[in-house]
């Protein structure tokens, strides 16, 4: 039986964030969750893109429930800010996709000096759920949906004394340690919640290639570089549609029979239906994810304890 959104389960009463809504697969993902029922928050850094998704979303769900969230994941200020908005208005957050990345570009920094790859695709997004955990842990059975992609393969595992790769730059080495740190976050933070007893979940997803903004944006941002044309180039003919893309973060997300810890990607690697995928790279993997989290708060100055969390709420 091959899964598709016509699975979601009902999801009227529900509070679902996704990052990077306003374009590619999180405006897919939105959508899906928004017509299952869902109340979604589309967090996005470009206010007018996402002015402009919001208007998409709605001309084919017109009694779409839904609402934008200004997020720019290269700035800790605004990802308190985001935190704050959504806590300020929802008590509980039952879904967070956190699918908001750039892939390929040139060395930048973010706003707080961090290696811009990292600190978009990783430390902004550890920093939101940190912040978020709260909501998410007042929720009945809370997911946490991470994407990562196949380059977490290329990734290597992040050096703590040089996270941020000075005087090793390198567009997809950034790119793939990105994404390893993805993967190594996902797992050591349903290490974490299964560790405090709660029902809250983290699940991975990779889309496989799909034929979103990612590609045509790391063209620009290197003035043309040849490896991202490649991937500019594949993904326009045979990558799959952002909506197809989007079905594993979908089935993380909302599948009743999946599970934290588990991953879900497309059948074929890169194209295929959404089925779950084998955890790779076991080995050192406690290690691996125990250096993210002491990195991660050490960088963002945001300490993620579910069980701190956890007893504050109950306090
Ligand atoms: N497409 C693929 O083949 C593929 C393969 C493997 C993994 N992935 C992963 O899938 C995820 C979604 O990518 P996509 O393919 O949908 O690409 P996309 O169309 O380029 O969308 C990326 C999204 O991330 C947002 N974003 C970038 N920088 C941000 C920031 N500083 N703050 C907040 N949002 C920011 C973008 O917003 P703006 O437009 O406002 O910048 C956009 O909404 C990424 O994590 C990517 O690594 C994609």
């Amino acid at each position: 039986m091959t899964w598709s959104v016509a699975d979601i389960p009902d999801l009227h009463g529900r509070v679902a964030v996704v990052t990077g809504a306003n374009g590619g697969l999180g405006l897919e993902t939105a959508r899906a969750l928004v017509r299952a029922g869902a109340h979604v928050l589309m967090a996005a850094r470009d206010a007018a893109k996402a002015t402009g998704a919001e208007a998409d979303l709605r001309s084919t769900v017109p009694d779409a429930s839904v609402e934008v969230v200004a997020l720019d994941l290269a700035s800790l200020a605004s990802v308190r800010q985001a935190a704050d908005d959504i806590l300020a208005a929802h008590s509980t957050v039952d879904i967070l996709v956190n699918n908001a990345g750039l892939m390929g570009i040139p060395q930048r920094t973010t706003e707080d000096g961090f290696e811009m790859q990292f600190g978009v695709n990783h430390l902004g997004h550890f920093a939101l759920t940190a912040h978020l955990l709260p909501a998410l842990l007042r929720a009945e059975a809370a997911r946490v949906v991470t994407v990562t992609s196949t380059a977490h393969h290329m990734g290597r595992a992040m050096d703590p004394r040089n996270p941020h790769l000075a005087g090793r730059y390198g567009p997809w080495r950034a790119y793939g340690q990105s994404k390893l740190a993805n993967y190594h976050f996902a797992l050591g933070l349903q290490d974490r919640f299964a560790a405090a007893g709660t029902r809250a979940a983290s699940l991975l997803a990779h889309p496989g290639l799909s034929n979103t903004e990612l590609q045509a944006t790391s063209v620009a941002e290197t003035g043309g570089g040849r490896s991202q044309q490649f991937f500019h180039s594949l993904a326009s003919r045979v990558g799959m549609t952002p909506a197809d893309g989007a079905l594993p973060q979908l089935r993380a997300a909302t599948d009743p029979a999946a599970q934290g810890g588990q991953m879900y990607a497309p059948r074929f690697v890169n194209s295929g239906p959404p089925v779950r995928r084998p955890i790779l790279r076991r080995l050192g993997l406690a290690d691996a994810i125990d250096r993210l989290w002491e990195v991660s708060e050490r960088e963002t100055g945001v300490v993620l304890d579910v069980g701190a969390a956890l007893a504050a709420l109950e306090a």
